[in-house]
């Protein structure tokens, strides 16, 4: 048995599932992955918030000193922003830490940073939970489609503005009751501007373009329009029609190694398009390639316990796709027995 260290930056709706999924599946983890996974410490802005989860009081702090200063294996950021964020975790690689990240506007803006600092500390940066949240897409790309040539990703990519559209068309609702349905559900971002104008979407989709074509494509070159715009009757018209109107994301790559048009639209789909039926929280993404032809992943694109998932499934991977050790062995009485399979 292996104990991983861990520290979480953020305890909010993510890190909350995090630390109930890594309580609650330990007996999983470790029989799968050889892993004791242990939190160490957990990084919050207030620390006398009311958090309701029993064991995590003596392991928050407000200061990320505090968390530098602790044994860590892997950091599990799911605090969110650019700044402090940023600093925080080239600190964290400076000090050998592996990396898990679900926060999509730090990779779309500083992808190569970190990606750069990762390699130049002999650490891992992992970042499932960043595009759609619990669909294993990053992973599917990465590791799964490499001998593809890609020629096109699209998709629904932001589960906050799916959900409002789909409430807004069955139920009849206004915008402004389903987008604060979306935010008490922990779907939307702190700032919901960033889900409904498709800036959120345009993250996701400059995640998918460098992974999928090996180009840089800037969240500023991808052309979006949200869907603050569309109204009910849009929607009950379009229906009428026999469309729906979705968020959708687009990349493109024209020619080998020729350009790749990215976009964020509000789209009318035929009612017999896969996509069509995708609704609530839930994501899709499709993907056409040279040899796979084409596949689509569906899921729940945003929430507590898909995106957990996410991030807690990069963290049991860690070991298993760089082949290096995360860490020392540990005797654990408790476990003996389970697999030593994912870390070596
Ligand atoms: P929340 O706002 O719910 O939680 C953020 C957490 O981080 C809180 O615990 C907060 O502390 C803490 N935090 C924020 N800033 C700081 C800071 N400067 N110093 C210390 N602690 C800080 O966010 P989510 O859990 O929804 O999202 C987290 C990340 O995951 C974001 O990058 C988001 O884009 C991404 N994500 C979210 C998904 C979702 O469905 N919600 C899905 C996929 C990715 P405190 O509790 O004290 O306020
Ligand atoms: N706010 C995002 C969404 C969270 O609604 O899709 C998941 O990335």
């Amino acid at each position: 048995m292996k104990q991983v260290r861990v520290a979480l930056l953020g305890l909010g709706t993510v890190g909350t599932g995090v630390w109930k999924m890594i309580q609650s599946n330990q007996d999983v983890i470790a029989r799968r992955t050889g892993m004791l996974v242990t939190v160490e410490a957990i990084l919050v802005r207030n620390i006398h918030k009311d958090r309701q989860l029993e064991g995590v009081q003596a392991l928050l702090t407000s200061r990320f000193e505090d968390v530098l200063a602790r044994e860590i294996d892997v950091v599990i950021e799911v605090m969110g922003g650019v700044e402090p964020t940023r600093t925080y975790l080239r600190q964290a690689m400076e000090k050998g830490c592996h990396i898990v990240s679900a926060n999509k506007e730090l990779l779309a803006r500083h992808g190569e940073e970190l990606r750069e600092w990762a390699k130049r500390h002999g650490v891992q940066l992992s970042y499932e939970a960043s595009v759609g949240g619990g669909i294993p897409i990053i992973g599917t790309v990465s590791h799964f489609l490499k001998a593809n040539r890609i020629y096109k990703v699209s998709g629904i990519l932001n589960g906050t503005t799916n959900f409002i559209l789909t409430k807004m068309k069955e139920e009849g609702r206004t915008y402004e009751d389903v987008l604060s349905e979306a935010q008490q559900k922990g779907y939307a971002e702190a700032d919901p501007t960033a889900d409904v104008e498709g800036i959120d979407a345009a993250h996701k989709l400059s995640i998918l373009s460098r992974l999928s074509f090996d180009v840089c494509v800037t969240v500023d070159e991808i052309q979006r329009q949200g869907i603050t715009d569309v109204t009910p009757v849009e929607l009950s018209l379009a229906h009428q029609l026999g469309f729906a109107i979705k968020l959708l994301a687009s990349a493109e790559q024209f020619g080998e190694n020729g350009p790749v048009a990215c976009c964020v639209y509000p789209t009318l789909l035929p009612l017999n398009h896969p996509l069509a039926s995708v609704n609530d929280v839930y994501n899709a993404v499709h993907v056409e390639g040279d040899f796979i032809q084409d596949l689509t992943l569906i899921g729940q694109g945003a929430g507590e316990k898909p995106t957990a998932s996410a991030v807690v499934e990069d963290l049991c991977n860690l070991g298993r796709v760089s082949g290096q050790s995360l860490t020392k062995a540990v005797r654990c009485p408790l476990l003996d027995g389970a697999s030593e399979g994912g870390l070596r």
